[in-house]
C-alpha cells in the first residue's frame, strides 16, 4: 500500500533554525550509518524512516559510504523515498564525501575530483537530481581548503545540493572553511560534529565558533551508539551495534560506562523520562545545537527518540548531578 504521512505530523516536533540561515531543522534528525544497508531489514527500515517522518522528523542525513556495503544506504533510502515522492519537498536530505570510497587516488579525502564525482554517484544511488546539504566529511591535511570549499561551492551552484556543510572539521579549520564558503557566496550551513555526555570536545571552542558565525550545528551519536540508553543494561542482545560494528566493539560496552549509564538512568527515571531521552535533551539544551542526529534500528526506538522534547528543561540541580556522575 502506497504510504500516507500521518497528518498530524508536524504537532508535536520542534523546528529549530540553522544558525542565522533560513532553513529550519526538526530538533531530531535520522541517521542511516548503521540499520539501513543491504544486509539489514528493507521492512525494517522503510518501518523506521516512515515513522520518523509521521513523527516530525524532516532531516534524513546520509553518507557516500554509508552500508554495509559502502552505497547501499543511499540506495535503499533512495527506495524508500521514491515511496515517498509526494513529500520530498518537505523533507531535507544530507549526503556527504570524504571517507575511502573507491579505488586510486580519486576515491578518498578532499579533492575537487573526488567530491563531485562521489557526489554525482550519490545522487544517482538515490535516484534523485539535488541533495539539500552537501557535506565534506572530514578534513583533508593535504589539500588546499580553497579547493575542497570550492567543491562544495560548485555543487551548490550546479544545483546538486541546495546547501554546503561541513563535518568533524576542529573549531580553527572550521572557522577558515566557514569564512572560504562565505566568500564564495555558498555560506556554509551546518557543522556536524560528535556530541553526547560521554564526548564533550565541541565544549571546548567549536559552539563558540559556530554560534559566532551564525553555523548550525548538527550532534552525531548523541546516545553513544546506544551506550546513554538501556540498550546495555542486561548484557549484549543479539542484533545489537555491539555484535556487528567495528565502531562499537563489545570491549567499548565496559563496566565504568555502565556504571556511569545507571546512574544517568536513574536521575532520568526521577525526571520522568528514559535514559535515551535524557542525554536527547541533554545536548539540546544549548541553544547552538540545531538538532540531535540519532540512529535506530526500530521504529519504536525513533517513538521513544522523539520522546525526549517533552522533557527537555534543566533546572541546575539535575545538571550538577549530571555533572557529578559524569566526573564520578
Ligand atoms: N559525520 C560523521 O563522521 C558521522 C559519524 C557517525 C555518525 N554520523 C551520523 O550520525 C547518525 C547517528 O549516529 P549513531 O547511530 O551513532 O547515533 P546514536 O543515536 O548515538 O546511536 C544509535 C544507536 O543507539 C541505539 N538506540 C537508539 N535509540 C535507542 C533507544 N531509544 N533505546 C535503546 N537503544 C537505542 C540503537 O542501537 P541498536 O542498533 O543496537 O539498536 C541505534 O542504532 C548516523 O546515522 C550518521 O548519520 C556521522
Amino acid at each position: 500500500m502506497a504510504y500516507q504521512a500521518a497528518e498530524n505530523r508536524y504537532q508535536e516536533m520542534k523546528y529549530n533554525r540553522c544558525g542565522k540561515s533560513g532553513l529550519r531543522l526538526s530538533a531530531l534528525s535520522l541517521g542511516l550509518w548503521h540499520n539501513f544497508g543491504s544486509k539489514d531489514s528493507a521492512a525494517a527500515s522503510t518501518a523506521t524512516v516512515h515513522r520518523a517522518f509521521d513523527l516530525g522528523i524532516t532531516h534524513f542525513d546520509l553518507a557516500n559510504n554509508y552500508g554495509p556495503p559502502p552505497g547501499s544506504a543511499e540506495e535503499r533510502f533512495g527506495k524508500i523515498l521514491r515511496g515517498m515522492g509526494r513529500y520530498r519537498d518537505e523533507m531535507i536530505v544530507s549526503t556527504k564525501a570524504g571517507y575511502y570510497m573507491w579505488k586510486g587516488p580519486y576515491g578518498d579525502l578532499g579533492s575537487r575530483k573526488y567530491l563531485l564525482s562521489s557526489l554525482d554517484q550519490s545522487l544517482s544511488r538515490m535516484k534523485i537530481p539535488y541533495v539539500d546539504i552537501f557535506y565534506h566529511h572530514r578534513p583533508d591535511p593535504d589539500t588546499p581548503l580553497e579547493e575542497t570549499m570550492g567543491a562544495l561551492a560548485t555543487a551548490v551552484r550546479q544545483g546538486k545540493a541546495l546547501y554546503a556543510g561541513i563535518s568533524n572539521y576542529k573549531p580553527e579549520e572550521a572557522g577558515r572553511a566557514i569564512r572560504i564558503l562565505r566568500d564564495l557566496g555558498t555560506p556554509c550551513v551546518i557543522h556536524q560534529p560528535s556530541y553526547s555526555m560521554y564526548n564533550r570536545w565541541i565544549e571546548d571552542g567549536l559552539l563558540d565558533v559556530l554560534g559566532n558565525e551564525g553555523v548550525g550545528c548538527i550532534v552525531f551519536s548523541p546516545l553513544a551508539q546506544g551506550m546513554l540508553t538501556d540498550r546495555y543494561f542486561k548484557g549484549i542482545p543479539a542484533g545489537s551495534r555491539a555484535t556487528k560494528s567495528q565502531f562499537l566493539t563489545k570491549d567499548k560496552v565496559d563496566e565504568a560506562r555502565l556504571d556511569k549509564s545507571r546512574k544517568l538512568n536513574e536521575l532520568a527515571l526521577a525526571r520522568g523520562q528514559t535514559l535515551a531521552q535524557l542525554a536527547l535533551a541533554w545536548v539540546l539544551r544549548d541553544s547552538r545545537v540545531t538538532t540531535a542526529l540519532i540512529g535506530a534500528s526500530s521504529p519504536r526506538q525513533v517513538e521513544e527518540n522523539v520522546g525526549a522534547l517533552k522533557r527537555a528543561d534543566f533546572p541546575a540541580e539535575d545538571l550538577a548531578r549530571i555533572e557529578a556522575i559524569l566526573k564520578g
